[in-house]
């Protein structure tokens, strides 16, 4: 098992330990290939995905690296503790953490059935507060470490129908400011907010147009990118408490048209 110390500000992650939650497909999956193509050992976590899941792991190992596969519910607080201490077991102490994993379902407001609610917050919100809970006394006994949480627009838009996803994904930005103040000097904590990514299956061809053309840049930007802007916060050394948005300029896009019905 590797014991090296590594250090709070520039993090070379060749040979680091890195865990990805939500890491067996779409998203997190693209995160997890591009720590390892940074030479990064790399421990996935999922929850049902456990094919997708060992396709990955194949992957990553393709790609010259150690990794693994590890099932938690991070809706269960022992469950998130557990997958801390189980991959350090395996793959070593976790050097960067990403918290990708997320629960993205419609709720009614007013509504008497709180369980997405409830859900919602526990995967978003709680799982990545008792993941870092978990991982950040090793990060500060050993002098460094990263924290990357994945957010988008809601974290500072309300989206309409999708309350507890706005509200958990709000209060996850909240969480990696407050890690980033908590943690300091030794372990960084930021956020990448993204935009139109991966579009979901359940998602019609209507709906992946319309998010298309919401981007100044007209386009899904695909897992890749979010890859790179992950990659960048855990190496960057003078970063944290930040929120890099990656969103092919969707925040924007509702201004393109704002002048063109009035006359100069
Ligand atoms: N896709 C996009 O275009 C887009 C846009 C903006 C932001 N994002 C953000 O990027 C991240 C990844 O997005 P995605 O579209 O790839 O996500 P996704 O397809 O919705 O997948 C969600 C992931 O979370 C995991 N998960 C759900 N409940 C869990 C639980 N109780 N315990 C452990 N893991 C659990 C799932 O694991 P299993 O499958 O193993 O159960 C899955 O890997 C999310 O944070 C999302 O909010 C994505």
């Amino acid at each position: 098992m590797r014991t090296a110390v590594c250090h709070a500000l520039y993090m070379e992650l060749a040979e680091r330990v890195a865990l990805v939650t939500g890491g067996a497909h779409r998203v997190g999956r693209a995160i997890a290939l591009e720590l390892a193509a940074a030479g990064a050992s790399v421990a996935i976590a999922y929850h049902r995905s456990e094919d997708q899941a060992a396709e990955t792991v194949t992957e990553l190992r393709n790609c010259g690296v150690d990794a693994g596969g590890f099932k938690a519910d991070l809706a269960v607080p022992a469950e998130a503790a557990g997958l801390a201490e189980a991959v350090a077991g395996r793959l070593g102490p976790i050097d960067a953490l990403v918290n990708s994993a997320s629960w993205f379902a419609r709720d009614e407001f007013p509504s008497e059935d709180t369980e997405t609610w409830y859900r919602t917050l526990d995967v978003v919100l709680h799982g990545p507060f008792h993941l870092t809970n978990a991982v950040a006394p090793s990060m500060l006994e050993r002098g460094g470490g990263a924290i990357v949480n994945i957010v988008d627009l809601s974290a500072w838009q309300p989206w309409p129908g999708r309350a507890a996803h706005s509200v958990a994904k709000a209060a996850l930005l909240a969480l990696t400011r407050q890690v980033a103040v908590e943690l300091a000097p030794t372990v960084r904590c930021n956020a990448v907010a993204l935009g139109p990514t991966i579009a979901p299956a359940k998602f019609g061809p209507d709906q992946v147009e319309r998010l298309r053309q919401r981007t100044l840049l007209g386009r899904w930007n695909g897992g890749t990118e979010a890859g790179r802007a992950v990659r960048y916060l855990l190496e960057a050394g003078a970063v944290t408490g930040e929120c890099l948005t990656v969103d092919g300029g969707e925040q924007y896009g509702h201004v393109r048209d704002r002048f063109t019905d009035t006359a100069g």
